[in-house]
This record gives structure tokens, C-alpha cells and sequence, in this order.
């Protein structure tokens, strides 16, 4: 039986959203979930800084853990280092990238809003994708820190202010064009842990799309014809740094299998 784990990383909770997505389709995985939550937020940070951190991470992370296929599970992290992770590792690595050829495929008004972190949204990786899938669509971006600190608060148990979603999707709706968005792009993995409180806060209702069901079906594909053991055994948290947070965290991770944490 091959007992091989999927390796899901992301730079906090973020990842959780993907993981979701990716147990309801092979419940019998072995995950192990790694939160870089000494590197946390990536959205900030320089493209340098993230493409310097990132393969040399998820290259110890791949001697220690041998999965047998990593999920970098966030979209700042894929639209800057995913190329180069792939020519390090000698195993498959899925990415995240912002869904936008689906929400193409959905918009009728052809007003798309991406809302993801400030680095993922200047990366050209994003023009590529709105060039390619969604050339007759107006596509606006928003980047906000402050949303992935909401999501993080929320899995952490705390409480946060609904008037906050509503400024932050300002950020979409307040530019010209944007009181026609039909559709948002959830392009960071921590917004959809939020996607209630954002679509109770849209000024009309929209729809949220983001990539975490395609990303199953390709686990799904590329781990065709192997074993998996009869049951995941218990999933895995692993945090690259240990702070009191984790333990709030505790009940999040569980409702996603992950039972036991550690610190790398
Ligand atoms: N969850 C990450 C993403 O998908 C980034 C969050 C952050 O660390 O800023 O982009």
C-alpha cells in the first residue's frame, strides 16, 4: 500500500480551502498540510523574497515528508515560484493560479473582479491569464492584506467586523466599471474561507469563483492507478514557526482532518 502523503502548502490557513476541495474528492489521502506561518503574509512580501523562500521550503519539505505530489496552495506563492519549483523537485507539483478562465466562461455582464493578495495581483502571470481566457472581459484586480489577516482571524476564532468585507470589495466595486462585476475571482486560497462574509457584504449579489475544484480533479488525475491506504490515518499540520495561535487553530484543522500538529 502506498502510504505517500500529498503535501499541501500554503503560508497560513489559506491552503485550507484547497485541502477541502481536494479530501471530498480522495478521502482515503494522506495529507500533510504545512502553514509557512514564519514566512506569513507572502502577500506583502517582494517577488525576490518569495521566489528565494519558496523552492528552498518546499525542498526540504520534500526530503523530510517524501509526498508523493505537493500542492502549493496559494496563488502569490504559484504565480511568482511555480516554474522554478518545478525544475528543482523530481516529483508533480500542482499550483494555484487565479481562476479566471472560469470566470470567463460564467460572467455575463464580461465585468470579472480579481481579488487576491498586492503581490499576486501585479504578477504577469495574472495579465496572462485575463490576455488568454478573458480578452473580451473588462478584468479589475484588488489586492488586500487585510483580508487574509480576516480569514486568518476567522479560522483563529475570532470575531471579525462585517464593515470590513464591504470596504474591502470597495476596493473592486468603487473602481470605474466595477458596479457591473458579475463575478469575483477569489485569487487568494484564504478568501473563500471568508465567502459568506463577502457575499453578504457585495453591494449586489455576484458570484465568487476560484480554482480549488480543478485543482482536486487534477490531484485526482495525476495519482490515477495508485494505491492509497484503506483509511488517511490522521492528517498533519506542520508550522514552520510555533507560536500560541496554533493552538486557537486547533479546532479549524480538525474539521479538515488535520489532527496532529507540529512545529518543522
Ligand atoms: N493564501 C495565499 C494566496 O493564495 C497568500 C496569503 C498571504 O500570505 O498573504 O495568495
Amino acid at each position: 500500500m502506498d502510504q505517500r502523503p500529498v503535501l499541501f502548502f500554503d503560508s497560513g490557513v489559506g491552503g485550507l480551502s484547497v485541502l477541502g476541495a481536494a479530501r471530498a474528492r480522495l478521502p482515503q489521502m494522506p495529507v500533510v498540510y504545512v502553514a509557512d506561518s514564519a514566512g506569513f503574509p507572502y502577500g506583502t512580501k517582494t517577488e525576490r523574497e518569495i521566489a528565494a523562500r519558496v523552492p528552498a521550503l518546499l525542498g526540504r519539505l520534500a526530503e523530510r515528508y517524501q509526498p508523493r505530489l505537493i500542492v502549493i496552495a496559494c496563488n502569490t506563492a504559484s504565480t511568482i515560484a511555480l516554474a522554478t519549483v518545478r525544475e528543482a523537485l523530481d516529483l508533480p507539483v500542482v499550483g494555484t493560479v487565479p481562476a479566471i478562465k472560469p470566470a470567463a466562461l460564467l460572467s455575463q455582464t464580461r465585468v470579472i473582479g480579481v481579488l487576491g493578495t498586492d503581490a499576486t495581483v501585479r504578477q504577469p502571470y495574472v495579465d496572462d491569464l485575463a490576455a488568454r481566457f478573458a480578452g473580451d472581459c473588462t478584468v479589475l484586480r484588488h489586492g488586500s492584506a487585510e483580508l487574509v489577516a480576516l480569514a486568518e482571524a476567522k479560522l483563529h476564532g475570532a470575531p471579525t467586523d462585517p464593515a470590513r468585507y464591504a470596504a474591502i470589495l470597495d476596493g473592486l466595486f468603487g473602481q470605474k466599471g466595477g458596479a457591473r462585476i458579475d463575478t469575483i475571482v477569489n485569487a487568494c486560497t484564504h478568501f473563500p474561507l471568508v465567502v459568506d462574509e463577502l457575499a453578504a457584504a457585495a453591494p449586489h449579489p455576484v458570484r465568487f469563483v476560484d480554482g480549488s475544484a480543478g485543482i482536486a480533479r487534477r490531484i485526482a488525475h495525476l495519482t490515477e492507478g495508485q494505491s492509497w491506504p484503506d483509511s488517511p490515518g490522521e492528517g498533519r499540520a506542520v508550522f514552520t514557526a510555533r507560536d500560541a495561535g496554533i493552538d486557537r487553530l486547533a479546532p479549524a484543522l480538525a474539521g479538515f482532518g488535520l489532527t496532529r500538529l507540529d512545529a518543522l
